[in-house]
């Protein structure tokens, strides 16, 4: 069937089966590879993205069903070549090693934060229980929401 997708701002005609995820589709149709898969079983948070703002596994969602929503990834996050302050606070803090739950780590915050820009460290936590992180620790990764909620709060 064909859908269309608004993802990023831009609308995408794709031709999609049934069972297809959008994870799939958001990859393998429209191209965009930031969005990671990982699992493929909704355990990982490597493909998250934002479906009218709330954090989901990509992996999970048919794409069809995301039609007449915005989906954003974290290709979209970039504003005219600007990184989003929680993309720089990661690169900022280290909270980067192989990258690979990076872009579902900062669409999970992402999410948290355009609901509560103070958050306390529990939340910050929360926010992120569900992405997997092999390689850091997470300690950065929490210091470096941090340090995004406190950018964002300055210029609010
Ligand atoms: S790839 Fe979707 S949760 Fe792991
Ligand atoms: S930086 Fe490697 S899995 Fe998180």
């Amino acid at each position: 069937m064909k859908i269309e997708l608004n993802t990023n701002e831009r609308i995408y005609e794709v031709d999609v089966e049934p069972y297809e995820s959008l994870n799939q589709v958001i990859r393998h149709k429209i191209g965009l590879m930031g969005t990671k898969r990982g699992c493929d079983t909704g355990g990982c948070g490597a493909c998250t993205v934002l479906l009218d703002g709330q954090a989901v596994y990509s992996c999970m969602v048919p794409a069809a069903r995301a039609e007449g929503k915005k989906v954003t990834t974290i290709e979209g996050l970039c504003n005219n070549n600007k990184l989003d302050p929680i993309q720089d606070a990661f690169v900022e803090k280290g909270a980067i090693q192989c990258g690979y739950c990076t872009p579902g780590m900062i669409m999970s915050a992402k999410s948290m934060l355009s609901q509560n820009s103070a958050p306390s460290e529990k939340e910050i936590k929360d926010s992120i229980a569900g992405n997997i992180c092999r390689c850091t620790g997470y300690v950065k990764i929490v210091d470096a929401i941090s340090a995004a909620a406190e950018t964002i709060r300055e210029g609010e």
